[in-house]
């Protein structure tokens, strides 16, 4: 199912935009819109999904204009093996619904942090030393796990922005290592 953009895609887009440099990585493209906004101020820009038609539709119609993007249908980033200047992701954050239905593009995991930190773990393996992991956080996924993971791997989180909604409270929040 390929996601609208809605307000936390917009929330995110506003603290990215003015970022620049040479290599970029969205976890779960969608619709392409944020990395689109990322091929116009980076030179080379990966985008993943793991919902196929969301790869498809970004390719052929929101991102087909930019030839400095490389999209791939994958879980996370599993077939890339490269050092990032920045990874941004809008992840599903949601907890997992009790009668259990699927839906990829809203629930993270039973906390619905789980997503959340497959991404932070990449910090080790697809991020630069001074590079920084760009996430929307929702006051309805377990923060306690995602701090926990900040501390426990001394990484620097700062909020850029902080909104509250109808249900939810939104976070952008950035990761960068400690010895920068
Ligand atoms: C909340 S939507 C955000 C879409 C888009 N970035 C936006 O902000 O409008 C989350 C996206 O993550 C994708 N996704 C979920 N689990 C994933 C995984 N394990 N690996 C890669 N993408 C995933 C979903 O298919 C969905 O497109």
């Amino acid at each position: 199912m390929i996601y609208n953009p809605a307000d936390d895609t917009f929330f995110i887009a506003d603290a990215i935009i003015n970022y620049h440099g040479n290599y970029a990585l969205e976890i779960g493209i969608g619709s392409g819109y944020l990395t689109g906004i990322l091929c116009k101020n980076y030179k080379f820009v990966f985008g993943t999904d793991i919902d196929f038609a969301s790869v498809k539709y970004s390719n052929k119609h929101s991102l087909k204009k930019f030839n400095n993007k490389f999209l791939i249908c994958c879980n996370i980033c599993e077939p890339i093996k490269y050092m990032f200047d920045i990874i941004i992701s809008n992840p599903p954050y949601l907890p997992q619904d009790i009668e259990n239905v699927q839906d990829d593009t809203i629930y993270g995991g039973n906390t619905g942090a789980e997503i959340t930190l497959k991404i932070l773990q990449l910090f080790k393996s697809h991020l630069k030393d001074k590079g920084k992991i760009i996430f929307v956080k929702s006051s309805l996924s377990d923060n306690n796990k995602i701090n926990q993971f900040v501390e426990i791997n001394q990484l620097k989180k700062k909020i850029l922005s902080k909104k509250k909604y109808f249900y939810e409270t939104l976070e952008i929040c950035e990761i960068t290592k400690k010895h920068n």
